[in-house]
């Protein structure tokens, strides 16, 4: 199938691009690049020796992105593009509503408009809110605390009334856990902007010696050993969990946990960064995060039976690729 990425130079996008390419999908990549760069194309296509198109295109801007679908017959989209900081959202909400949800309207018309029928949406799994864990797809969703989680659950409602409307469009809903890792080739990952919000990129950071100490954000949550506990998935596990996705769509639109079903603390991650790597990572403990929960984690068995896709890679593999990539990445001590 041709398939059209959206936010195909980011993080995930960006693997998933190589999953798709690798399970012999050809892909038309539309990005904006303003939380990415464009040699990460280029890296694509070195790690799957295979053709990207590629449009440097903001998928808020209809008319561009009718371009696209006017030059290209689209099977698929996958839609990652968007904004994702959880606090730069509570001071730009106008900003978040706009770029999260026109870009869904957008091209969720054009879909319409082309006759594409395929649709993969990445949410996250902070539509839960303080549900119980493990996380249910069957559960009710509860508020988000900052309008970037706001985005993703006024987005999923958008898009299954519209399949409801529509019954030849299918959706899938995709709930990401904690992304983390890298390919294995170490020329793509995650390179966040200025100093990192996310717990894997603080390690590996630290682990580089570009920042002094790992911040725990509170040892007294009822957790094992009081950290917080969280789902991380690796991120190539992630973008084969989309490649599932779309070759399983069914009717309507249908939510989905990507996660592997497994909780780790804070300080277990630490454990498996230091024994995987090597390296001891310095920490110290300091006060909660606000917004936080404690515990966060996936039923993963709905994605197993009906997509037949199971996260396989482990902690220690996770942790391992993470500083793979980071060792590597020249560009970020450049920028500095
Ligand atoms: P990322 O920032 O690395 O990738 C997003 C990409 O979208 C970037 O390349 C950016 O340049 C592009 N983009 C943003 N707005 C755009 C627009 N209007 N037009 C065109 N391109 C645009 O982020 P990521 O971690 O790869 O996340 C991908 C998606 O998954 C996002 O929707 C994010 O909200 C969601 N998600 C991420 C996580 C996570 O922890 N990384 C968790 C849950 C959900
Ligand atoms: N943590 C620290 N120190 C840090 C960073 C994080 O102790 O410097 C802790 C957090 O308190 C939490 C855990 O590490 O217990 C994971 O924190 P992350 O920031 O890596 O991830 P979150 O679970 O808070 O957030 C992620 C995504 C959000 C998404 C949310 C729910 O970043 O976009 O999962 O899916 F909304």
């Amino acid at each position: 199938m041709n398939i059209l990425v959206t936010g195909g130079a980011g993080y995930i996008g960006s693997h998933t691009c190589v999953a798709l390419l690798e399970a012999g999908h050809s892909v038309i990549i539309a990005d904006n690049l303003c939380n990415s760069k464009r040699e990460t194309v280029e890296k694509i296509i070195d790690i799957t020796n295979k053709e990207v198109t590629f449009y440097e295109t903001d998928v808020t801007d209809e008319q561009a992105v009718s371009v696209i679908f006017n030059n290209n017959k689209i099977d698929g989209v996958i839609h990652f593009a968007g904004l994702k900081a959880v606090g730069e959202s509570v001071d730009l909400p106008l900003t978040y509503y706009y770029n999260n949800i026109v870009s869904t309207m957008i091209l969720t018309k054009a879909c319409k408009k082309y006759g594409v029928n395929r649709f993969v949406f990445s949410s996250s799994a902070t539509v839960y809110g303080e549900n119980k864990v493990p996380f249910v797809e069957s559960m009710g969703l509860l508020p988000t605390t900052n309008p970037y989680g706001e985005t993703k659950a006024i987005s999923e409602r958008i898009l299954t009334d519209i399949a409801k409307a529509n019954p030849e469009f299918s959706v899938a809903l995709l709930r990401y856990f904690n992304p983390v890792g890298a390919h294995e080739s170490g020329l793509i990952g995650e390179v966040p902007n200025g100093i990192p919000n996310n717990l894997m990129p603080y390690v590996t950071q630290v682990a580089k010696g570009k920042l002094e100490k790992l911040r725990i954000f509170g040892n007294d949550y009822p957790t094992l050993d009081g950290t917080g506990v969280r789902d991380y998935i690796h991120v190539l596990d992630l973008a084969e969990g989309h490649v599932a996705a779309l070759d399983n769509l069914k009717e309507g639109a249908r939510v989905y946990n990507l996660g592997t079903g497994q909780g780790t603390s804070v300080l277990e991650l630490l454990k498996a960064f230091e024994e995987a790597n090597g390296i001891e990572v310095p920490y110290e403990i300091v006060e909660r995060r606000p917004g936080d929960i404690s515990s966060c984690y996936a039923d993963a068995l709905k994605a197993k039976i009906e997509l037949g896709w199971e996260a396989k890679r482990d902690i220690i593999a996770m942790c391992r690729d993470a500083w793979g990539f980071e060792k590597n990445y020249k560009d970020f001590v450049e920028a500095k």
